[in-house]
């Protein structure tokens, strides 16, 4: 095989001014010149990144590539992800069987058939937080206003985690998924979730309601199938995860959709079917989880010309694959009505979201929703003048200044 690439492109979050929806311009270019190359990361490590959309899907689902944030060529998006790497196993960085033992648990809280039946809850609390937003009239800003408090109030309740906490979790979570974050405040915060998590499982195990994370301290914690800390960890990943993707959805998707007039239009007119394949594509086009899916090669593997050894990190930039011309046609284009479900925002293979069908239910309900209300929805300031969330693990805004 051939000689492994030096490493000339040090992997970036940074996107070309101007360009706030596209993945930043050295990635696209990748795809296009050097589909396997060599990229070097904030220590000076190197891992291979893969930018073809196949090749993505093909490595996801190869028992020969881990998850598992042990292995010592872990690629680290961060000084504060490498710091807590060792402290934060959840099954999204376990191999099988441990990981498929742990999601199982979950699964069924997550299926279609139970998320659809919230969607009268979703649209209430959707109504009413646009019903204070109107109330208190323009400008507002959408992130604080309606695009956090929904994901954040929906997965407080499925988990059954007191929403008055949403301060403390919301600037916890925030910490750890910052890559600026100093290793110590990373630590500490991560630390803080882990012990609230833990002291309201061990409070549902002897005091239980019909919530999820009751659930889990009856069925796991009291049978001592799993332990405080275990369960406190999967709870801290099931809250982090289940609010701060869904709200950058919210707020990043509606600076899109302000961006494209005729397609926001469409959003706003559309039917469910239509709104639905709306939302996939923004998927699509934001790939808001832009840090690339992380792994590491177990054994050799061949691709594209290329030996990547055993040992050896290995990028996936999911963001750059969903703007893959051999599967998406004009890639660069926002399109509600393309197909685009093949996309990887979601991932793919095992570790594929397990929250997407709830995702996806908040997407359909809020966009329309919002664009209905307000039908003159316009951006407060220029978008050169919008805070986007370059240095987060999760893109989007950190405020969306709108008016109507
Ligand atoms: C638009 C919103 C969302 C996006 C874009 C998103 C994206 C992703 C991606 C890319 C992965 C794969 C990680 C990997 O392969 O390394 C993932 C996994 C995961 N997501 Fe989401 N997610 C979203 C919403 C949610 C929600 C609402 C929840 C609810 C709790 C959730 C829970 C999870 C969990 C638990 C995993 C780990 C799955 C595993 O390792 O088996 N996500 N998500």
């Amino acid at each position: 095989m051939t000689e492994t690439p030096t490493a000339p492109n040090a992997y970036t979050e940074r996107r070309a001014s101007g360009c706030p929806f596209d993945p930043p311009p050295n990635r696209s270019r990748l795809l296009k010149e050097e589909p396997v190359s060599r990229t070097s990361l904030w220590n000076g490590a190197t891992a291979w990144l893969v930018t073809r959309h196949t090749d993505q899907v093909a490595l996801l689902r190869d028992q020969r590539i881990s998850a598992d944030n042990r292995n010592s060529g872990y690629p680290s998006i961060s000084p504060a992800a490498e710091a807590t790497r060792l402290h934060n196993q959840t099954f999204l960085t376990m191999d099988e069987p441990e990981h498929s033992e742990q999601r199982r648990r979950f699964t069924g809280d997550f299926s279609v058939k139970r998320v659809a039946a919230l969607r009268p809850r979703i649209e209430a609390i959707v109504a009413e937080l646009l019903d204070a937003m109107e109330k208190a009239g323009p400008p507002a800003d959408l992130v604080s206003a309606f695009a956090l408090p929904l994901p954040s109030l929906v997965i407080c309740e499925l988990l059954g985690v007191p929403y008055e906490d949403h301060e403390f979790f919301q600037r916890a979570s925030a910490v750890m998924i910052d890559t600026r974050s100093s290793p110590q405040a990373a630590l500490a915060a991560s630390q803080e979730m882990v012990d609230y998590l833990g002291d309201l499982v061990e409070a549902k195990e002897k005091n239980p309601g019909t919530d999820l994370l009751s659930r889990i301290a009856v069925q796991y914690l009291r049978t001592g199938i799993s332990d405080r800390d275990e369960c406190a960890k999967q709870a801290r990943l099931l809250l982090v995860a289940g609010h701060e993707t869904t709200a950058n959805m919210i707020a990043l998707g509606t600076c899109a959709l302000l961006q494209h007039p005729d397609q926001l239009a469409a959003v706003r007119d559309a039917g469910p079917d239509r709104v639905a394949g709306a939302v996939e594509e923004l998927l699509r086009y934001l790939t808001i989880v832009h840090s690339g899916r992380r792994r590491v090669a177990l054994a050799d593997i061949e691709l594209d010309g290329h030996t990547i050894h055993a040992g050896e990190g290995v990028i996936l930039a999911n963001d750059v694959a969903n703007r893959d011309p051999e599967i998406f046609e004009d890639p660069d284009r926002l399109d509600i009505d393309r197909q685009a479900r093949r996309h990887l925002a979601f991932g793919s293979g095992p570790h594929q979201c397990l929250g997407q069908n709830l995702a996806r239910l908040e997407l359909q309900i809020a966009y329309p929703a919002l664009l209905r209300r307000f039908p003159g929805l316009r951006l407060d300031r220029s978008l050169s003048e919008i805070p986007f969330r370059d240095d987060m693990a999760v893109y989007g805004v950190y405020e969306l200044p709108v008016a109507w």
